[in-house]
């Protein structure tokens, strides 16, 4: 039975489409633009948007399950976009990207990050949908953005030098969304998905340096700076919601992300993969 992924030319979803497919799913990856997918062979591609509810009813026809990931501040509308065309399409059960934070911060603390991602997992709770809830701490993957100044200058500059991150590998969430598409005892169940250690980010770039042989330095920046970085890459609204959220963090010390949860070993039955595992990987990223 059809599996539609969004978010499938991406991260998260790109690694979940190829789990699929490996497994011998049928699988239907919905993108915006079919023209610039570069799938691989096997995957029914459909144009839709998940910005456009009209699109949608062709992307999901006949299909029953759905891995569905949005970004940033679009993620209230464009998960809830999905779930109300899925409710009359006849999907079954949906497998959402959310956010770790969701539960561990209290509304009256939220951020706009955190807000985004508990309206988009109410919209699919209240549904009447099967639902699991995958809530990731922060990505591995997120080191791939000091890449270049690591090239360049052998620098990473970043706000949170000291806080501990027990971040995680993308493919350890895709391979717990494979598992809660195709097998069953995950409805109504959320994940907080953490990798196996907390590191700082002078770690994390200690692990990265070990991995290229050299060492790089470290240098700590503003939140604003922080922002303004990652407004080029992901635009204003999104970084700003992130650099709420890190002001917030940086400010009370308090933070559930340097926190180890259990959910991962649970469902996959081993330990998350480590940060040094995932930097001598993508070693070639930053030499
Ligand atoms: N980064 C972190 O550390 C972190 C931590 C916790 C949770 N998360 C969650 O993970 C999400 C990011 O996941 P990711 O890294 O896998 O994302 P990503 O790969 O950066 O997302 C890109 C994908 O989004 C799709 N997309 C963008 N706009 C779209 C639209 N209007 N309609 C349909 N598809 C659209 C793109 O599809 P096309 O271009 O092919 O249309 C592309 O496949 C965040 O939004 C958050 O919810 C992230």
């Amino acid at each position: 039975m059809t599996i539609v992924v969004t978010g499938a030319t991406g991260n998260v979803g790109g690694k979940v489409l190829r789990r699929l497919l490996a497994a011998g799913h049928p699988v239907r990856a919905l993108t915006r633009d079919p023209s610039r997918a570069e799938l691989p062979a096997g995957v029914e591609v459909v144009r839709a948007d998940l910005d456009l509810p009209d699109t949608l009813p062709d992307a999901l026809e006949g299909a029953r399950r759905v891995f569905l990931m949005a970004l940033g501040h679009n993620k209230r509308t464009h998960d809830a976009n999905l779930v109300a065309v899925a409710r009359k399409t006849g999907v079954e059960h949906i497998v959402q990207l959310s956010t770790l934070g969701v539960e561990e911060v209290d509304e009256e603390h939220d951020t706009p990050l955190g807000t985004w991602h508990r309206q988009a997992e109410n919209a699919l709770r209240e549904s009447g949908l099967g639902w699991t809830i995958l809530r990731p701490n922060g990505f591995m993957t997120q080191a791939l953005g000091w890449a270049p100044a690591i090239r360049g200058e052998g620098v990473v500059r970043s706000p949170v030098a000291d806080l501990p991150e027990a971040l995680i590998d993308p493919e350890d969430i895709a391979e717990v969304a494979v598992r809660a598409l195709t097998e069953p005892g995950h409805t109504g169940r959320a994940y907080a998905l953490t990798g196996p250690a907390a590191l700082t980010a002078r770690e994390q770039v200690a692990a990265l340096g070990e991995a290229l042989g050299r060492p790089l330095r470290f240098e700590q920046i503003s939140v604003e700076a922080h922002r303004a970085i990652l407004a080029e890459r992901y635009g204003e609204a999104t970084a700003a919601g992130v650099a709420k959220a890190l002001a917030t963090v940086l400010e009370s010390g308090d933070d559930f992300r340097g926190r180890l949860f259990p959910d991962l070993e649970r469902v996959l039955g081993r330990p998350g993969r480590s940060f040094r595992d995932w930097a001598s990987a993508h070693a070639a990223h930053f030499a």
